[in-house]
């Protein structure tokens, strides 16, 4: 029997009912749905719009639910959606009183309100792995502060740079996204309860009652909005969505970096896999599914902002959409969060690859134009001359580390003694000492600085 049925002579057709149903899905709501619905109850009793006696057994009923669901005794089924199975419950257990719940509100009001308990949830667990991914970068920055590794821009070798910093950059954008969902979970504790339908109610409730039984820092403040916004769905998902492309950044680079062809770091045998046709092989399957797994994230935000456009107000059939993306979303990111995490503190390091590799492809050559520069020569001229010195270099197949001073001079007599140093790697990271450079320094300042950041949430 539907909640709606009294206006209806025939029963809901099977396909349209099984077309209509969020229970398959929105029962992930149930710890939301009986908490609001208790604080609504306790307020309906404080308000004297039920009597005591009556909240007491409302409430006593619906802690019995949960309980029941919690231990596994009661199963989540046979009902529209997890309002009416937890209603219908409600009334299988304590009779008539159980039909008074639903007194000033509404399932739009409500399910609402479920979403945004459960998505405030959502954004405290999202933070939390935020936080623990961060912490093993600032570990891995920490224990590779003195290495050094090739810096790329356009894949090809730019400049050395410091381990601890290419860390640290990753921790700036998860530091990012972890301040982006703060700023959302202030955003979204708005309580919509108790706009009912989508115009507010006749009852004389008492809205503060229910914000802080469920720890809301406001009350909506337009009932036809609070019961259509689900601007909270959007941004969860903005926010996730640009989560996975920093962690997607990542997996791209694992997967660059502990190729053959780069070398520089491993992936642990336990977090590698196989193949079952060539013996040989050792894949980096968990980077690749994150980074798989990006474009699904992507695609319910698109899904959501979508459903949203074609919203007239108030509340429409259409939110029912916000679920399933958002609870996907969620699953996809904490586990992709908790899984590179656990990755990343098991990487290990071919130190003197990366070195080597830091080197190679004239990767000194901005300080061999700063060091002309540095000596009076207009920066343009000095690029120019160390343009010259690094195609003799291609010519005579040798380094700039195998230049002797004689052929620097042969560029420039600008050129000392000094220059043979300037060019190696180490003196290269070590001379980038500016803020958030790669000197060993300046790396460890990135590494304070973002422990102080980090602590503040
Ligand atoms: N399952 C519905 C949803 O998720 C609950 C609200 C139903 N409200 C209604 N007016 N039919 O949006």
């Amino acid at each position: 029997m539907k909640l709606w049925q009294g206006r209806f002579d025939a029963p809901e057709a099977a396909d349209a009912d099984a077309f209509n149903e969020s229970l398959s899905f929105d029962k992930k709501l149930w710890r939301a749905d009986i908490t609001a619905s208790v604080a609504h109850a306790t307020m309906l009793g404080k308000c004297g719009i039920l009597t005591q006696e009556e909240a007491d057994a409302i409430c006593a009923g619906l802690r019995s639910i949960y309980a029941d669901i919690e231990s596994g005794s009661l199963a989540i089924a046979g009902q529209e959606d997890i309002h009416s199975f937890v209603e219908g419950e409600l009334v299988a257990r304590i009779g008539q009183t159980g039909k008074k719940l639903h007194t000033a509100r509404s399932r739009n009001d409500q399910v609402a309100t479920d979403m945004r308990l459960y998505a405030r949830d959502a954004t405290d667990a999202a933070m939390e792995h935020l936080k623990a991914i961060v912490s093993v970068l600032l570990e891995r920055a920490k224990e590779t502060v003195r290495y050094v590794m090739p810096g790329f821009t356009h894949l090809r070798k730019a400049q050395p740079i410091n381990c601890a910093q290419y860390f640290n950059a990753y921790s700036e954008m998860f530091l990012r996204d972890l301040d982006r969902f703060a700023a959302l979970r202030r955003r979204m504790n708005v309580m919509p309860l108790g706009s009912a339908a989508m115009a507010g109610t006749s009852w004389k409730i008492d809205r503060e009652v229910t914000r802080s039984l469920l720890a809301f820092d406001a009350v909506s403040q337009n009932a036809p909005d609070a019961v259509s916004d689900r601007d909270f769905v959007a941004e969860y998902l903005f926010c996730a969505s640009l989560t996975m492309a920093h962690l997607s950044r990542l997996c791209e680079d694992t997967i660059l970096y502990t190729s053959d062809e780069f070398g520089y770091w491993d992936i642990p045998d336990a977090y590698s896999t196989g193949s079952s046709i060539m013996p040989q092989k050792k894949n980096p399957d968990i980077p690749e599914l994150v980074r798989g797994k990006t474009g699904r994230v992507y695609g319910h935000l698109m899904a959501v902002l979508t459903m949203l456009k074609g919203i007239p107000l108030a509340y429409d059939k259409d939110l029912q959409e916000d679920k399933e993306p958002f609870f996907d979303a969620q699953t996809t990111l904490e586990n992709c969060l908790s899984i590179y995490t656990a990755l990343l503190a098991k990487l290990t390091f071919n130190v003197n690859r990366m070195y080597d590799a830091a080197g190679e492809g004239y990767a000194t050559a901005t300080d061999v134009a700063d060091y002309l520069a540095k000596r009076g020569v207009p920066f343009r001229d000095a690029h120019a001359v160390t343009g010259k010195i690094v195609r003799y270099c291609i010519e005579k197949q040798k380094p700039l580390t195998a230049l002797t001073l004689e052929e620097f001079r042969a560029a420039s007599p600008v050129f000392e003694e000094d220059v043979l140093q300037t060019v190696t790697t180490r003196a290269s990271a070590e001379g980038r000492d500016s803020v958030g450079g790669s000197s060993v320094r300046a790396a460890r300042e990135g590494i304070a600085s973002l422990k102080r950041r980090l602590a503040k949430y």
